[in-house]
């Protein structure tokens, strides 16, 4: 008799602590085995619906242009990137760190001119060195990332957005690392066009990445003198899906939905101040922990630290990398060592969602110390 073996699988349990994927909230998982529908079903379009209005929450804005795209925040910086930078047209960057890298190459790729300003990795940028910056320049669109992953430096970017207002330029903010989890405050900060991922402070898995476009900047686009090169990420395309005719773009995956309505859901129901507030606390209580183990914090300013992305400097006798082995093996724990220039000197751990947690945060600092 012919026996038909299983292929049924068994993932290992991780306890997520860094930079993202991050842990993904319990009700997230269940609403992905829910039943798939079709992209215009009345269920799923009044689910969409709820899924925009969470992020407006998430993202501080009113801007009717918020909505999921397929993919991760890669996805968003380029739909972002090469929606709004033209060929030709100047684009200027605050780099201090690989994803301001990235947003470079991106903005090159679209034949931009683009202008950097570059500081050491972990530092952030003042109104003053925005101010010249952009006098200088005058560009046409300003980029900047808002928690820099690699750094683990927070900018909320009234200092560039500012600066970028009085020469008429648009401002494109990475929020990736951001969103759900501290300060994004799209409105009041005067962002224009920002772009996250469904796998940080939403507490989902990867595959979608908010995006959301002012009025000033929706109208910009409608009146783009000729397309992007990309089809697939034009956002004046992918946003008619999400307006009452719901044209047809691109198959939307359902279960990412779902999950991305219940990481919403999370959020409203805990309250977004309260969140942002857990994640500042246990952000105090790991640094602690971690400098009495001898840890040293990259970011020195701590206004300018991610509150759930804390990112330091080993004492000179421990390697970083046996150290994140030790973890895995022992402790089933995944912190994740540093990106480009700090590949490493650093690790960089994230306390997030359901692991910004007090006993969370005491866990990882025995584990720690049991590997050290
Ligand atoms: C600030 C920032 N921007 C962009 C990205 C790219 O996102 P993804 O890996 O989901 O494509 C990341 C990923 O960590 C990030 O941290």
């Amino acid at each position: 008799m012919v026996t038909i073996e299983s292929k049924r699988i068994t993932p290992p349990k991780r306890l997520l602590y860094g930079p993202g994927p991050s842990a993904v909230d319990p009700r997230a998982y269940e609403a992905m085995s829910q039943p798939v529908v079709g992209i215009r079903d009345p269920y799923l379009l009044d689910l969409l619906s709820e899924i925009q209005s969470g992020l407006r929450n998430a993202f501080g804005t009113r801007n009717e242009a918020t909505f999921p795209i397929p993919g991760g925040g890669g996805a968003g910086m380029e739909a972002a990137v090469s929606s709004f930078v033209l060929p030709g047209s100047k684009f200027a960057i605050f780099a201090a760190g690989l994803f301001a890298d990235r947003m470079t190459v991106v903005a090159q790729r679209q034949r931009a001119t683009v202008a950097r300003f570059e500081k050491p990795w972990g530092e952030v940028f003042s109104a003053e060195e925005a101010e010249e910056f952009i006098q200088r320049q005058q560009p046409d669109v300003v980029g900047f990332v808002q928690a820099e992953t690699s750094t683990g430096a927070y900018q909320s970017g009234r200092a560039i957005t500012a600066a970028a207002r009085k020469v008429n330029a648009l401002v494109i903010a990475d929020c990736v690392t951001s969103l759900g989890a501290m300060p994004v405050e799209l409105d009041s900060v005067g962002i224009d066009v920002a772009y996250s991922c469904s796998q940080k402070g939403l507490s989902c898995p990867a595959g979608l990445s908010p995006v959301s476009i002012s009025p000033r900047a929706y109208q910009w686009l409608q009146s783009r003198p000729e397309p992007p090169y990309t089809w697939y990420l034009d956002l004046a395309l992918i946003s008619k899906y999400f307006e009452p005719a719901h044209v047809y773009h691109h198959t939307p995956s359902p279960p990412l939905y779902y999950a991305m309505h219940q990481g919403l859901a999370a959020i409203e129901e805990e309250g977004l101040q309260n969140r942002w507030a857990r994640h500042q606390q246990t952000n105090k209580q790991l640094l602690a922990g971690l400098e009495r183990l001898g840890f040293q914090p990259l970011v020195k300013n701590p206004d300018h630290r991610i509150w759930h992305l804390t990112t330091v400097i080993p004492p000179a006798h421990v390697d970083e990398a046996s150290l994140r082995q030790k973890l895995l093996e022992r402790h089933n724990i995944e912190i994740a060592s540093g990106l480009g220039q700090l590949s490493g000197k650093i690790l960089r751990i994230g306390t997030m969602g359901p692991l910004a947690t007090e006993e969370s945060v005491d866990f990882l600092l025995e584990s720690l110390a049991d590997c050290m």
